[in-house]
């Protein structure tokens, strides 16, 4: 995913702070590192579900770890993003067995149902459609994740019924 050149603002808040120190604290003294992914996923839940530059180098400082250590983990990981994304983030399992049920054509009618292209979020920022690799549920193929769910065996009516739930606000994007 590129980078964005938005202006993010960052809060790192107290009790953000007492959640980035219990999480360091599950580390042995001089480990902080350790925490960077769960640390990374708090922070990027607080702040809109993207993590700036400037975000990332706030993370370092915390850590006290270089800041490309940090931007090694934030690129590898689909699960990071750097830029603002689509609120109901699609996103299609793009490996063998998915594909072999058809997944790419349910991306492709998802697309064209939305209006957007792969990567491209709606003007409204509601939603966007990704690829990323193997989820882990290859028996449930065709499959996505929504948030912090599966939807699984997934058909074109499938999809709109997610749509229109997703328009009516009747998802759920977080398990917590
Ligand atoms: S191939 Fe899609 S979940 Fe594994």
């Amino acid at each position: 995913m590129e980078r964005s050149h938005i202006k993010q603002e960052i809060n790192i808040t107290e009790s953000l702070m007492n959640r980035i120190n219990e999480l360091i604290s599950h580390y042995p003294e001089g480990k902080q590192k350790s925490a960077l992914l769960p640390v990374l996923h708090e922070v990027q839940d607080a702040h809109d579900n993207w993590l700036s530059i400037e975000l990332q180098n706030k993370v370092a400082e915390i850590l006290q770890i270089q800041n490309i250590e940090v931007y090694e983990v934030v690129t590898f990981y689909t699960m990071f993003n750097q830029r603002p994304i689509g609120k109901f983030m699609f996103e299609f399992c793009q490996t063998s067995p998915c594909c072999q049920n058809g997944v790419e054509d349910l991306m492709d009618y998802t697309c064209y149902k939305l209006g957007v292209k792969v990567g491209e979020p709606t003007a409204d920022m509601m939603f966007e459609v990704r690829g990323v690799e193997c989820l882990g549920a290859c028996g449930y193929a065709p499959m996505m994740q929504l948030g912090d769910f599966y939807q699984e065996h997934l058909t074109k009516e499938k999809i709109d019924q997610l749509v229109s739930d997703c328009k009516e606000g009747k998802i759920t994007l977080h398990d917590k």
